[in-house]
This record gives C-alpha cells, sequence and structure tokens, in this order.
C-alpha cells in the first residue's frame, strides 16, 4: 500500500488504548502518509503529546485555547485538510458528540466541521459498549454514512471480558489505506456468503444443530460490501448481529440451503460457503412434540443431507471462484485438500477448530488457504482481518484464471 503524501487526520481521546495509537502514526508515516494528530485533554493524560509529535512530525493539537500552529483557524484547517478523519480510541464520550453535534473541545469541533470520510475505532468497557445510550449513537453514526472498525472482544484494561478492545493498529491502518485508495476492488462483482449452522428439525420445538455462530461468513460478507461487491448472505441459524447492507436470505436445514444454493448461485462470481452444515438430518421429522415413552432410550435414526457444496462445484460456471471451508479436529490438511478436490472448489479455508483462538464463535481464527497451487498457514488474526485475505486472495485465483483463459 502506498499513501505517499495522503493526509490523515487522527483524533486521539481518552481510554488506555491511546499508547496503540502511536503504532497507526509510525505505521502511516510508513507508508508514506502525513498524520496530523488532534488529542482530547484526557487523551494527553495517557500519552504525552511529544510521543504524537515525534512519530508524526507535526505539532499535536490539544485545545482550542492555544496559539495556532497552522496557518488558519486550526479546526477549519485541519477539517479541510484531512482526506480521512480517524478517531482511534474512540471513546463512548466522543462517539456521543459526535452523534449529538457537540462541538466543545479541538477534536469535536473538527470532527463536526469535515467533509473528509470518517473512521472511529471504539475502545471501552463492554457495558459502556453495549449501553443503550452507545447503541443508540452507532445507530446514528453508522447511518450518517460514519465507518466503524472493531471493537474487538477479549480482556480489557479493567479487568472485564467482553467487547470493547480497539483494533489493532494493523487492521485499522489497512481500514485507512482502503478508504484512501477507494478499496473498491470488488466492485461490479455479485458474491455469495453462507453463515452460520443448519438446523434440522426433530419436531416442532427441537432441532439438531451445531456451534457455528455466523462470525466468520458475515464478516467476508462485510468486507466484500466495504470492497464494492453486491453481496448476498445465506444464513442459517446465528448468535451475532445480522450484516448491513447486503442481502440477506434466511434458511432452517441442509435442504433449504441447497434450494436457496440452486437458485441463487448461477449469476454469483464468487461463492464462499462458510456455513457449518449438518451432514445428517432426522429420517423422521414428527408433526407434534416427541413425547416421553417408556423405557429410558430413545434412538434417532438419522439420514444423509446432500452435500451442497459439491452440488454447488457441480454446476459451477465458467468464471466462478467457489471457496469451502472445513473445520477439523485431525489431519487438517489432509482432509481439507480431499474437499477442495471432491467440492470442485479453487479455495479451502481450513481450521482447526481445537486450538484456542480458532473455530466457532470466537473473534480470532486461525487458518490456512489452500489453494492447487499450495498451502499458506496464517497467523492468529480477527475474523474481520482473515476475511480481507480471503477476498485478496480470491482476487489474485481470478487474476491468474483470468489470464490463463486470455
Ligand atoms: N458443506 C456443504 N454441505 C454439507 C456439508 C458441508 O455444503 N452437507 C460445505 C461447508 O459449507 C464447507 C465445506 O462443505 O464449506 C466443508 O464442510 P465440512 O463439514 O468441513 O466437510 P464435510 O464435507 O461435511 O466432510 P466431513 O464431515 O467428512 O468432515
Amino acid at each position: 500500500m502506498n499513501l505517499t503524501g495522503r493526509e490523515v487526520v487522527l483524533g486521539v481521546t481518552g481510554g488506555i488504548a491511546a499508547y496503540k495509537s502511536a503504532e497507526i502514526v509510525s505505521r502511516l508515516r510508513h507508508l508514506g502518509a502525513h498524520v496530523h494528530v488532534i488529542m482530547t485533554k484526557n487523551a494527553t493524560e495517557f500519552v504525552s503529546p511529544l510521543t504524537f509529535r515525534t512519530l508524526s512530525a507535526n505539532p499535536v493539537v490539544t485545545d482550542t485555547f492555544a496559539a495556532p500552529e497552522y496557518w488558519n483557524v486550526e479546526h477549519v484547517a485541519l477539517a479541510k485538510l484531512a482526506e480521512v478523519f480517524v478517531v482511534a480510541p474512540a471513546t463512548a464520550n466522543i462517539l456521543a458528540k459526535m452523534a449529538a453535534g457537540i462541538a466543545d473541545d479541538m477534536l469535536s469541533t473538527t470532527l463536526l466541521a469535515t467533509k473528509a470520510p470518517i473512521l472511529v475505532a471504539p475502545a471501552m468497557n463492554t457495558g459502556m459498549w453495549t449501553a443503550p445510550a452507545t447503541r443508540e449513537n452507532i445507530r446514528i453514526l453508522r447511518e450518517r454514512g460514519v465507518r466503524m472498525i472493531g471493537p474487538d472482544s477479549g480482556m480489557l484494561a479493567c479487568g472485564d471480558e467482553g467487547a470493547g478492545r480497539m483494533s489493532e493498529p494493523e487492521a485499522i491502518v489497512e481500514e485507512i489505506g482502503r478508504i484512501l485508495t477507494g478499496g473498491k476492488d470488488y466492485a461490479g462483482k455479485r458474491v455469495l456468503v453462507t453463515a452460520g449452522a443448519t438446523r434440522e428439525r426433530l419436531d416442532p420445538v427441537r432441532f439438531l444443530t451445531n456451534d457455528s455462530s455466523g462470525k466468520m461468513g458475515f464478516a467476508i460478507a462485510q468486507a466484500a460490501r466495504d470492497r464494492g461487491a453486491d453481496v448476498t448472505v445465506v444464513y442459517g441459524s446465528v448468535s451475532v448481529p445480522l450484516p448491513e447492507g447486503v442481502r440477506l436470505i434466511p434458511v432452517e436445514s441442509a435442504t433449504d440451503l441447497m434450494d436457496t444454493m440452486m437458485k441463487k448461485c448461477p449469476d454469483q462470481d464468487v461463492i464462499i460457503q462458510a456455513a457449518a452444515v449438518a451432514d445428517y438430518r432426522p429420517e423422521i421429522r414428527e408433526s407434534e412434540k416427541i413425547k416421553k415413552k417408556g423405557g429410558d432410550r430413545l434412538v434417532l435414526s438419522l439420514v444423509q443431507n446432500p452435500d451442497v457444496a459439491r452440488a454447488v462445484g457441480e454446476i459451477r460456471k465458467p468464471g466462478q471462484t467457489l471457496v469451502g471451508f472445513a473445520a477439523e479436529t485431525e489431519h487438517l490438511y489432509d482432509n481439507a485438500r480431499r474437499k477442495l478436490d471432491s467440492k470442485n472448489l479453487d479455495m479451502i479455508v481450513a481450521n482447526d477448530v481445537t486450538l484456542p483462538g480458532a473455530g466457532f464463535n470466537t473473534d480470532t481464527n486461525i487458518a490456512a488457504l489452500i489453494t492447487r497451487d499450495g498451502t499458506e498457514e496464517l497467523p492468529i488474526q480477527t475474523k474481520r482481518k482473515l476475511a480481507d485475505r480471503i477476498l485478496d486472495e480470491i482476487i489474485r485465483l481470478r487474476k491468474k484464471d483470468q489470464s490463463a483463459s486470455d
């Protein structure tokens, strides 16, 4: 990524994650960007302005009443100069001020005045992040086109565990780069993603399912959307909020998924199957609730479900790119490579779900990308970051395909 001469304004607010913003500045500078830092008064309690001044090689603005370091009224000057305006970390307080249009210090004033795209990286205690007021502020800001990255989940400085950690500087810088460079490498592409778990009904109130939360599939859908794709998400049972700005098709069982995929797949460019599909379903789906019968044992008879990915592979159209997932607990690479061939896929994202930080219902994943060109083992990373990596790899495969058919 080359950001030579691009103007980035970084607002730093008062949270413990403020120290991580120093890395954002140095990474941006490394890529050639000009960085201008505005700190709130509280932020200066966590990190000295000198740190940011040294790293950015620019004056650091801390409040409206200091002698102006810029040629113009500062808040207007920086608001106009910004090609992208980043707030990292963004506390609940600055989000509330932005939503309400409050301008009572240099940062909030400049934010109100800017016309540049705004990216916020929230960081706060889980209770504050989930508070109704914050939820509402986030909704308002999203509606106005403010972009969000994170927060990630994990151990927080206050000792609580949950959502609230600021995204990693590397991910924030990548997102800044995407905003600045347009980042729309999927414009005009139709991408279909499957996500979540299927439910195989036993009776009107019971079903067989699995631990899939939908997080990985949704992260891919959001990344593809942000990169300009026209995205369709076919999702089963999920435990996380649905992505916005995509076409959503709910399904319940593997058979429903099959029907939907047979209809929707032919006109897609890229199909990514992250859903955890049940291999078996109850042979009989009772129309009434199953009652306790005599004896201490109930035997369920299961029959095999169709393999949706294989069926999609059989009807693939020229120019389509097909990606599957393989969640394994043993012989990861052998099993995944076998699935690459048997399902006629271009890539398998293989992960060992027994590793901590990988697999179902986590915010991170440890995966390997398996293609016919080889295997690339990736380090532990957020699902969003992995999603972008998968999309990068798909672009590479498509370019290769294209040049082979030219
Ligand atoms: N898949 C599918 N239909 C199924 C089972 C799996 O479409 N009935 C898809 C999944 O969405 C995933 C890929 O196939 O993209 C691999 O899923 P996985 O459960 O790992 O593999 P299986 O083919 O079920 O093989 P096994 O159960 O033997 O590991």
